[in-house]
């Protein structure tokens, strides 16, 4: 895979798939703009190259249509207050008009196009659509690592039409982050995993268990795990068809050696209700009908000590409800015996972002991913199809 660093940019227009699907409010203002500041670097950097310089990205699912709603305006302010230089913003992404102010973009001019999925040929992979966006440019560059596990025709077919493909900066810090603590890691690796679903994260699971020393499992995704160990878990969320799956991670972990944690206590609630009266359990002992809502404070003992001496963490999924305070604090926890270890930590994006930041310790871990659902597909141990086409 080449990298831009490796291509002749000055005077050519380069297309730049970024990954500018950041949260908003209800008057779509952005609320984070961590993955527009992800792609700044490379933004510079072909500012200092002379290139004219599009950029193109999906906001949201808005269904080939239309929808003011989902469009990437305010992504170009923000991009403009962030570089402090004019950013133009185009009402469309492929056609006449859009051709015509590639053609009239300077070196070091930067122009970004609206939002492309809404055309139903982004998502189709559509040959033609993809045709129609590397026509636009001389080089193209990958830097949406959050959507380099789609096949989708600005990330993948694309590059098979455009003349020269190159990755950018965000991508190769992304993937070289991850590799780095997989495949020659600093031991003791640690895997701390959490999230609602098992069925979510199965893949990532059983990939997991080909080379972490501990598995450290929370949040409701470990009730399965108790469950399918005779655990009674009353009314916490379950997934029934699962109960053999989790067996079998739990015994081919066994197995292998490796150091396999669940809760020993939890906080649990008779609602999903920040004011319900909570209250912690040992795993054996939750009322009728009251759930699980976040790991006790035994658990965030034993987990502390089983992060203390990792010499690399991979963390992804948060150890309960965290977006209420009152079930926060086993995240919490958790994220600062983290941060305060001396491993290379790398945090997968979405949830688990979100959970470092509220928990403060986004400064404090090695490396946050821009990406949730292209993480887990690293985690998973597949390759991404955005990074397999620029090779
Ligand atoms: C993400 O936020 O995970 C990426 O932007 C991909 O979005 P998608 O799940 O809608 O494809």
């Amino acid at each position: 895979m080449k990298s831009v660093k490796d291509i002749h940019l000055s005077g050519k227009k380069v297309f730049v798939r970024v990954d500018y699907n950041v949260p908003v409010d209800g008057n779509l203002n952005i609320t984070d703009d961590n993955r527009i500041k992800a792609t700044l670097p490379l933004i510079n950097y072909l500012i200092d190259n002379n290139s004219k310089i599009i950029l193109a990205s999906h906001m949201g699912r808005p269904n080939g249509k239309k929808d003011p709603s989902f469009s990437l305006g305010n992504a170009a302010k923000r991009l403009s207050e962030l570089l402090n230089q004019d950013v133009g913003f185009m009402d469309d992404c492929i056609g006449e008009k859009v051709s015509k102010a590639v053609d009239g973009l300077n070196p070091k001019e930067i122009l970004l196009l609206e939002n492309l999925r809404f055309y139903n040929e982004e998502k189709k992979n559509d040959e033609l659509f993809a045709k129609k966006l590397a026509s636009l440019c001389d080089v193209y560059v990958n830097d949406a690592f959050a959507v380099s596990h789609r096949e989708q025709a600005s990330v993948t077919l694309i590059a098979k039409f455009a003349r020269e493909k190159a990755a950018g900066f965000l991508l190769e810090k992304e993937v070289q982050s991850y590799y780095d603590s997989v495949e020659n890691p600093k031991r003791p690796l640690v895997a701390v995993i959490g999230g609602a679903k098992v069925s979510s994260k199965l893949a990532a699971l059983e990939n997991m268990l080909n080379f972490v020393d501990k598995l450290i499992i929370g949040g409701a995704m470990a009730n399965t795990f108790l469950k399918a160990q005779g655990v009674d878990t009353k009314g916490s969320m379950i997934e029934d068809d699962l109960l053999d799956t989790a067996a079998a991670i739990v015994k081919k972990a066994e197995q292998k050696g490796i150091v396999f944690l669940l809760p020993k206590d939890l906080v649990v609630a008779e609602k999903l209700d920040n004011d319900s009266d909570a209250r912690q359990v040992p795993v054996d002992g939750i009322p009728d009908n009251w759930m699980a809502l976040d790991i006790g404070s035994k658990t965030c003992t034993l987990f502390k000590e089983a992060i203390h001496d990792a010499g690399t963490i991979v963390w992804n999924g948060p150890m309960g409800v965290f977006e209420m305070e009152r079930f926060m604090p086993g995240t919490k926890a958790i994220a600062d015996a983290i941060a305060n270890s001396d491993a290379f930590s790398i945090v997968g994006g979405g949830d688990t972002g979100l959970a470092a930041k509220k928990c403060n310790v986004s400064d404090r871990v090695s490396y946050i991913s821009t990406g949730g659902g292209a993480f887990l597909h690293l985690m998973e141990g597949k390759k991404l199809p955005g990074v397999a086409a620029l090779e």
